[in-house]
C-alpha cells in the first residue's frame, strides 16, 4: 500500500506526549513512521546491554493507531563508548587529520571493531523485531558517506589491490607507474590516495589517477561491503521485512550508488528542496526531477522517500520557509516521479542538538501549525487515491546514462574548474524535462534497447563492453547524443591510444582533433546550418570546445569565433539503422534546450503534454491506465487545457474539458 508518514525520534520527547503524537499523526492519515536510526545509545546503553523496552512502548501506540514501523541500524552514529572502544575507529581525511567526536559518521567503513559493533547492534535488532506485527521493513544506517584515509583502509586497500590485479606489474603496468618512478616493489608501498583535490580544494596532493581512481572504487566497495554485513543479517533474521537505505539523489558521488543499491529491496532517498545551504527562494523543479530520475534508476524500479521536506531547513542558517502549498507539491512531485512512499522529515522540530532549525511538521512546542494542516490536508488526498498511485510506473524512451566510475575520474581530473557532471546530467536532462517527457537514468549494465534515445554524457571513462553496448544501440536504430570528454579514459584512468571520443569516434563518424578548455567567462555562439530549423537566439559554447574532423558525420552547427571558427560543434552521423549526435561543447542549457525538439523528432519520441512554462507533466501508468500528474510549480494561476474531462483522483472531481485553471502550487492527478 502506499505509504504516508514522517519520522520520528519519540527518544527526544516525555513519554507522555507518545500518545498525542501518535493521536496527530493517525488524524494527519499517516500509516508509517521510520524509528530509531539515531537512537544507538539508548538502545544498546553499554556493550551488550540491550534496551528495547521503550522503543517497544512507543511501537505498541503507534500500532495502536494503524502505524506501522520502519526501523533504521542506528550505525551513522556512534555513542561515545563505542569510540572510545576504537580510537583508531575515527575517519581519517585525505589531508591525514583524523576526524574526532560530537558530530555523526565518525567511523571509518573498514575498521574490524566497528563493523563488529555494526553486526552486534543489527543482529539484536533483527532478533528482537523480526516477528513484531508492526515492523514491516529496516533501513540501513543513514546516509553513507564519506572516504576514509586511515591506515586500516590503506592496508584492505592494498588486499584490494592484489585481488583485482594478482600481481604488482600488473598494477605498475595499469597506473603507469614509471612515470615519476613510482614502480612499487611490495605492496605495502602503495599509499591510500583519494586524489579528490580540485575542484572540491586545493591539495593534499596530486597522485597517480590510476590509483585514485581505484581508492575511489575500493572506499565505495568498502561502505557497500559494511551494508552487506547488515543486510546478511536482516535478510536470516527477518525474512518478510523489506531493506532499504536512505540515498541522497544526485549530489552525492562517493559511493557508486548502482552498487550500494544492488543489495537492497528498493531505494529510498531525502529529498530536501531548500535547505540552510541553498539559501534562496527559487526551486528549480527540474533538478528535483532529476535527482527522482536517479533514484529510480538505480533499480529501474520505484522508490520511497524516506525524508521529505516537512519545514525550514537549517542547522546554523534557517532557508526560507516553504510557502503555503510548497510541502505538498513537492511531494506530489515525488509520487509524479516513482515514490510509492513519502515519510517526511521530520515530525516535530527538535529543541536541541545540531538540528534545532531543521523544521519537521510539528513546532518546537509541539504545536500543530500551517505545515501539519498542509499535510494533512495530503494525507485525506492519499488515503483517497493511494491505491490508484500504489505501484504504477513510469515509463520513457528517452535514458541517460549515469555512470559512478566517470564521476569519480571527473573528481580527481575536473578537466575545467567550471564543469560538473551532475550540472552537466543536469542541463541536458531539463532539455526534455521542460517538454514533459519521460527521462529514465541508467547505467552501464543497464538494458538500452529499451529506448529511442540515449544520452551519453561526457562518459570519460569507457570500457569496452560499453561502447560495444553503445555502438549495438545505435546500429539497431537508436538515436545516440554524446558530449565532449566522452570516451577519454580507459579503465585504468589511462587517456586511449586513439583519437577522441575513443571507441565512440567511429559511431559518432567524427575525431576530435584538438580540444580548448576555456576560461570563466569566454564564450561564442554557435551558427547552425539550418537556421530555420533552430530559430531562437543562438546557444553558446563554453566551458569546453572539441575541435572535430568530421569523418562521415554531418555538420549541424559550427564555432563562430576564436582560430576554430567555421569548425564543427554539432554533428549527425547515421550508422547502422541509426544515428549519432555528437555536441562538440559543454556550453549552457541552452544548447540541449535548442536541439531538444530535434533530437526527439529524431528519435521519434513524442513530446509530453503541452503546458505554460512551470507547470510540470508527469505520467504513471497502472497498467493500461494513464495518470497524469499536472503541479504547477508557480506561485500564479495558471491555465492548462484538456481534450477531454478527466476525473481528479486526489479530489474525487470531473475536471471539465477544455480550460483548467491551475491555482498557485496546486496539484492535480488526473484519470481518464
Ligand atoms: C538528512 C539526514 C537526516 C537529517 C536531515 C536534515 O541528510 O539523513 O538525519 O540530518 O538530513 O539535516
Amino acid at each position: 500500500m502506499f505509504r504516508f508518514g514522517a519520522d520520528y525520534y519519540p527518544e527526544h520527547w516525555p513519554e507522555a506526549r507518545w500518545e498525542l503524537d501518535a493521536q496527530l499523526m493517525q488524524e494527519a492519515g499517516f500509516n508509517t513512521v521510520r524509528l530509531a536510526e539515531f537512537a544507538w545509545s539508548r538502545l544498546e546503553p553499554s556493550p551488550g546491554r540491550f534496551d528495547f523496552d521503550w522503543l517497544d512502548r512507543v511501537i505498541a501506540i503507534l500500532h495502536a493507531r494503524g502505524i506501522q514501523v520502519v526501523l533504521g541500524t542506528p550505525t551513522g552514529s556512534p555513542p561515545p563508548w563505542v569510540m572510545a572502544m576504537y580510537p583508531d575507529a575515527y575517519r581519517v581525511i585525505e589531508t591525514g587529520q583524523r576526524v574526532g567526536y560530537g558530530n555523526r559518521r565518525e567511523y571509518c567503513p573498514t575498521h574490524a571493531g566497528y563493523r563488529e559493533r555494526s553486526r552486534i547492534v543489527t543482529q539484536a535488532m533483527a532478533a528482537h523485531y523480526a516477528e513484531h506485527p508492526a515492523v514491516i521493513g529496516w533501513q540501513t544506517d543513514n546516509e553513507f558517506g564519506e572516504r576514509c584515509f586511515c591506515d586500516h583502509c590503506r592496508a584492505a586497500f592494498q588486499s584490494w589491490l592484489q585481488h583485482k590485479y594478482g600481481a604488482l606489474d600488473a598494477v605498475n603496468a595499469a597506473w603507469g607507474t614509471v612515470f615519476w618512478s613510482h614502480e612499487y616493489s611490495a605492496w605495502s608501498q602503495i599509499p591510500a590516495a583519494g586524489g579528490t583535490i580540485f575542484p572540491d580544494a586545493f591539495g593534499p596532493e596530486y597522485h597517480n589517477p590510476g590509483l585514485a581512481l581505484d581508492y575511489c572504487r575500493f572506499m565505495s566497495d568498502q561502505y557497500v561491503a559494511f551494508q552487506r554485513e547488515q543486510v546478511d543479517i536482516l535478510r536470516a533474521a527477518c525474512p518478510d521485512h523489506f531493506i532499504t537505505h536512505n540515498f541522497m539523489g544526485i549530489h552525492f558521488d562517493r559511493i557508486d550508488y548502482f552498487d550500494l543499491a544492488a543489495d537492497l529491496d528498493f531505494v529510498a532517498w531525502d529529498n530536501y528542496r531548500r535547505m540552510q545551504w541553498t539559501f534562496q527562494p527559487h526551486v528549480n523543479p527540474s533538478e528535483a526531477a532529476l535527482a527522482h530520475g536517479v533514484m529510480r534508476g538505480l533499480k529501474q524500479k520505484n522508490f520511497w522517500i524516506m525524508e521529505q521536506q516537512s519545514g525550514s531547513g537549517g542547522w546554523q542558517i534557517v532557508s526560507v520557509a516553504p510557502r503555503p502549498g510548497e510541502l505538498q507539491l513537492w511531494a506530489y512531485q515525488s509520487i509524479a516521479h516513482g515514490a510509492d512512499a513519502i515519510i517526511f522529515f521530520r515530525w516535530r522540530t527538535a529543541r536541541f542538538g545540531t538540528e534545532q532549525y531543521w523544521h519537521g511538521l510539528l513546532e518546537h512546542d509541539g504545536r500543530t501549525g500551517r505545515r501539519y494542516q498542509e499535510i494533512k490536508q495530503m494525507g485525506a488526498e492519499i488515503a483517497r487515491a493511494g491505491a490508484q498511485i500504489y505501484g504504477s510506473e513510469v515509463r520513457a524512451e528517452v535514458a541517460i546514462l549515469l555512470d559512478y566510475t566517470t564521476r569519480f575520474a571527473f573528481q580527481i581530473q575536473a578537466n575545467n574548474p567550471a564543469f560538473r557532471y551532475a550540472a552537466h546530467v543536469q542541463q541536458i536532462f531539463q532539455a526534455f524535462h521542460t517538454r514533459n517527457v519521460p527521462v529514465d537514468i541508467v547505467s552501464t549494465h543497464d538494458d538500452f534497447a529499451r529506448y529511442k534515445l540515449l544520452v551519453v554524457p561526457a562518459q570519460y571513462v569507457l570500457d569496452e563492453a560499453t561502447a560495444a553496448a553503445v555502438t549495438r544501440f545505435v546500429a539497431q536504430g537508436g538515436v545516440l547524443l554524446v558530449t565532449p570528454r566522452t570516451g577519454v579514459k580507459d579503465e585504468s584512468n589511462t587517456v586511449v591510444n586513439r583519437p577522441l571520443p575513443g571507441l565512440l569516434a567511429e559511431v559518432c563518424g567524427v575525431e576530435v582533433e584538438e580540444y580548448d578548455s576555456l576560461p570563466e567567462g569566454v564564450s561564442q555562439p554557435l551558427a547552425f546550418a539550418d537556421a530555420t530549423r533552430f530559430a531562437g537566439e543562438a546557444p553558446h559554447a563554453k566551458v569546453w570546445c572539441d575541435v572535430l574532423r568530421p569523418l562521415s558525420a554531418e555538420v549541424i552547427a559550427r564555432y563562430t569565433s576564436d582560430y576554430y571558427a567555421g569548425r564543427a560543434a554539432v554533428t549527425v552521423n547515421q550508422f547502422g539503422k541509426g544515428q549519432a549526435v555528437y555536441v562538440a561543447t559543454f556550453g549552457d542549457a541552452a544548447i540541449y534546450d535548442a536541439l531538444g525538439d530535434w533530437l526527439l523528432e529524431l528519435a521519434a519520441v513524442e513530446r509530453g503534454s503541452a503546458a505554460p512554462a512551470g507547470v510540470e507533466c508527469c505520467v504513471r501508468w497502472q497498467g493500461d491506465q494513464r495518470l497524469l500528474f499536472v503541479l504547477n510549480h508557480t506561485a500564479e494561476e495558471q491555465g492548462f487545457s484538456l481534450s477531454a474531462p478527466m476525473m481528479d483522483i486526489l479530489s474525487g472531481q470531473t475536471i471539465d474539458a477544455p480550460g483548467v485553471v491551475l491555482k498557485p502550487r496546486q496539484v492535480l492527478i488526473l484519470s481518464e
